[in-house]
Formats: C-alpha cells, structure tokens, sequence
C-alpha cells in the first residue's frame, strides 16, 4: 500500500467512535511518525514521552521502514550510538526537551563508568526486541526498491555486532542465579511498569527518607492520572533510581544489592527469539560460527527457562522474585510467553492456546476487540483504564502477531492482526485502549501504535 500522509485531516471527535478506511488509517499513522519526528529522532510521544525511548524506536523503525527505509535505519542508529561500552542499550536517550520526568540530571549517569561520552541516557535497559526490528527493516527495504535494499543489507551487517554485544551483556550481567530466566531491576525495565507482575517484588522496597524529592510530569501530559501508575508507585521507581545511582550503575553491585531484582519471563522469551533472528542475520552476513553457537547456546537456555516457570496446572509461564527465590503467580499477557518462543511441551502449549482463547481472555464476550489485554479481566483487580493493569497494548498484540506467523499460525496471526486494526481504526493511535469500549487511553498520537499499525496495513 502506499501511503499519503497528506491525507489524514479529518476530526476523530465525536459522539460515535470513528472508523477510517484502511488507506486512510495508514495515513493517519504515517503522519504520527512524521509529526513526532524531531529531524535527529522520532519521539516516542508528543508530550508525554519527548525522547528516545529503547523498545519504542525499535518498534518505531519498523513503521518507518514502511515510509522511508533511510529513516528507519537513521532512528536505530541513533539508539545504538547510546549503547554503553559494555553493551547496555539504554532505555532513554534523551533529547533537549524538559517536559519529561525523571530526566537526564535525576538520572546522574554521568557518574557511570560504562556510560556513552557523546550523549545522555538512562542507566536501565528495557526489552530485546532489536534484532527483529532489523530483520523487519531489511523486510521491508526488500521490497522496496535495490537502493533500499542496498542500504539496509548494509545496514545489518554494520549493526550486527553491536546487537550481539547487547545480547551478551543480558547474558553476562542479567542473568543471575538458577532460574536461567532474565533479570530485571526496575520494573521499567520491563516495558511493563507497573504491571500486577511485580506488584510483591515492588512491595519489598521501601524509599529511604533521603529520596530527593520530585515532581511528576506525566500527570499534566495525559487527560485523567488515574491512566497512570500512583506516587506511591513512583515513589518506589525513584528510589530504585537512586540506590543505582549510589551505586554508579555498577552491574554488579546493582544486582547484587538493589532491593529489586526479578526473572522476567517475557523478556526471557523474546531474548530466545531474538537471539533466533540474529543467528539468521548472522549466517546471512557471514559473522564466524563462535558468536553464532553462543546465540544458539543463549536462545536454548532462554526457552528451557521459560518453559521451566510455567504453572503446573494453568500452564501460564511465572515471573521470578529473585530476591526472595518464589514464583510470581499474576494472571498477565506475559504468561503467555512461551507462545512467543516455543519450547515449552505440547500439553501446556495447548492449554496457554486455549486458556488465549478464553473468556478470561480474548474470548471474554465484553472485549471491543479479541485481543489480550494486560491482565485478564477476571482477574481480582483487573482496572481496565489504568497503565499496564487492564487496557490492550496494539504493541504487544504485534508480538503476538508477529511470533504466530513466525511460528506458522498464520490463520491465529491473522484474526489478532485484524483485531488489533479493528481496536484502533479510530485513528488516535492511543498509547494503550480501554477494552470494552476500544476508549484510547494514556498519549494520543503514540509513535509506536501508529507505527505497528501502519506495518500491518502495509504487510
Ligand atoms: N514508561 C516509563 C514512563 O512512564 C518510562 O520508561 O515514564
């Protein structure tokens, strides 16, 4: 399809919710990417979010290359300029803007020994999921034109290394103890903040008196703050901050001590396919066997820890309280990750798909659109307008649709993928939906929906 971004003008307000045709849904998504394009990045959202942030831009690549192969290359090279020398891609990099806390200076990462000199960023990191943004562009630019193609083969090869670098970074620095499962230490680190996921480890960390205080600007940058996590919420991802910043963002020290530390399994789980991608990309461009065999060593131990942590009886795949060594039993999207990676037995493979199709999930008569919200919504304490404890992710439903096809469910990618367009035909490219009344909640004009939607109108 091509795309015109000239021709998405129209008014979304109204009584009734509005549906575009899908040529001009693409171009209203085109024109997203192109308004929250600062010229050096693509912002992950106008107000709320004015920076780069490190699982956005990758998603945000694969709608651009959909656009401008070019640009889509430009937006991952800008992130990968920002990776630590030793190997972290952080989880912002920041721009000039200031409308945005915690910032640059709360942060403090100049104090870390491992930090980029040309650029400021966070001291976190958040999901793998570069490598398949690669492989997506590379898509994409083959199916341009042989200048693209050109220039994005080029591309991959050039980023190849950088990419294996992060991969074994996770590995060298995140995974510690038995589990084999990859640690986080911050639930921002997730991608899913304040997810019912980590609501005990969350528990255990209690904000010293000496946390600096501060003030929340993401409250003023969406219509109604109760779509955000709480202070006292915020209150514990600050004093996380501050324990690593006392700790230099010293790795080591960071995991050994902070008072967060846990085995995420979704994170786990597309470690294990993006390690699959870059051994793909690896043998194309001709990298030698020893990083390769480490990819494969890594992936295998990736899948056998997901597969390890699912429930005996529900089959749902567990986070892991690394700090009190027990199981996170929480009814959310990622206890669906081992339909992500594969690897887990059939029996259970079969009841994750059949528990999917569900009332507790997709199949709950209530939902605008059959996708998987965050939390089930039988779930005790599901909150259907609130962050990451209800509404539906276009994101993370791209996941799914991209690991089924992957995986050759093409018929159960299909009907996910046209869900996922029937949730957000209404063109505001919400940062997440309400899902009983496909309501966009969070940042209107989120880069990453637009950007997930215009590579499925385009694929
Ligand atoms: N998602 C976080 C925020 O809301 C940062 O990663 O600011």
């Amino acid at each position: 399809m091509s795309v015109d971004a000239t021709a998405a003008r129209e008014d979304t307000s109204g009584e009734r919710r509005v549906r575009y045709p899908h040529p001009v849904l693409a171009a209203r998504a085109a024109r997203v990417l192109r308004d929250n394009d600062t010229g050096s990045v693509v912002t992950a959202a106008p107000r709320l979010y004015p920076h780069m942030w490190s699982w956005d831009a990758a998603f945000i690549s694969i709608g651009l290359a959909r656009l401008d192969v070019r640009r889509a290359i430009a937006e991952l090279e800008t992130l990968f300029a920002a990776q630590w020398r030793n190997g972290m891609v952080p989880h912002i990099v920041f721009t000039d803007a200031d409308a945005y806390f915690p910032g640059p200076d709360r942060w403090g990462t100049d104090v870390a020994r491992d930090g980029p000199s040309n650029v400021r960023t966070s001291g976190i990191c958040q999901p793998p999921v570069h490598a398949i943004a690669v492989q997506r562009v590379l898509e994409a630019a083959r199916m341009s034109s042989p200048g693209d193609r050109a220039d994005a083969e080029r591309f991959a090869r050039h980023i190849w290394p950088k990419l294996y670098a992060w991969h074994r970074w996770l590995v060298e620095y995140r995974t510690p103890g038995s589990s084999g499962l990859i640690a986080i230490v911050h639930g921002w680190e997730s991608g899913m903040d304040n997810s019912p996921r980590w609501d005990l480890p969350y528990a255990a960390v209690k904000p010293g008196a000496e946390l600096p205080p501060y003030v929340r600007k993401d409250l003023s940058a969406v219509g109604d703050p109760g779509e955000r996590p709480t202070d006292r919420e915020y209150d514990r991802y600050l004093w996380l901050i501050e324990e690593m910043r006392r700790a230099s963002y010293d790795q080591r020290r960071i995991v050994r001590d902070s008072s967060f530390l846990a085995g995420d399994v979704f994170i786990t789980a597309l470690f294990a396919i993006s390690c699959d991608v870059l051994i793909e990309l690896g043998r194309e461009f001709g990298q030698a066997p020893e990083p390769l065999g480490n990819l494969a060593e890594w992936a295998a131990n990736a899948r056998a820890a997901v597969a390890a942590s699912c429930h005996s009886v529900s089959g749902m795949a567990r986070d892991r309280d690394l700090r009190t060594s027990r199981w996170l039993d929480t009814q959310t999207i990622a206890g669906f990750a081992p339909l992500l990676c594969g690897g887990a037995p059939d029996g259970v493979q079969l009841r994750l798909l059949s528990l999917l199709d569900s009332e507790r999930w997709c199949g709950h008569p209530g939902l605008l659109a059959p996708v998987p919200p965050s939390v089930s919504p039988l779930r005790p304490g599901f909150t259907p307008r609130q962050y990451w404890r209800g509404p539906q992710w276009p994101v993370v439903v791209w996941l799914f649709w991209w690991a089924f096809e992957r995986r050759g469910w093409h018929e159960r990618a299909r009907r996910l993928r046209d869900a996922a367009i029937l949730l957000t035909e209404d063109g505001s490219f919400g940062e997440y939906y309400e899902p009983f009344t496909g309501e966009p909640l969070g940042s209107a004009d989120q880069s990453w929906t637009a950007a997930v939607v215009l590579d499925w109108l385009c694929s």
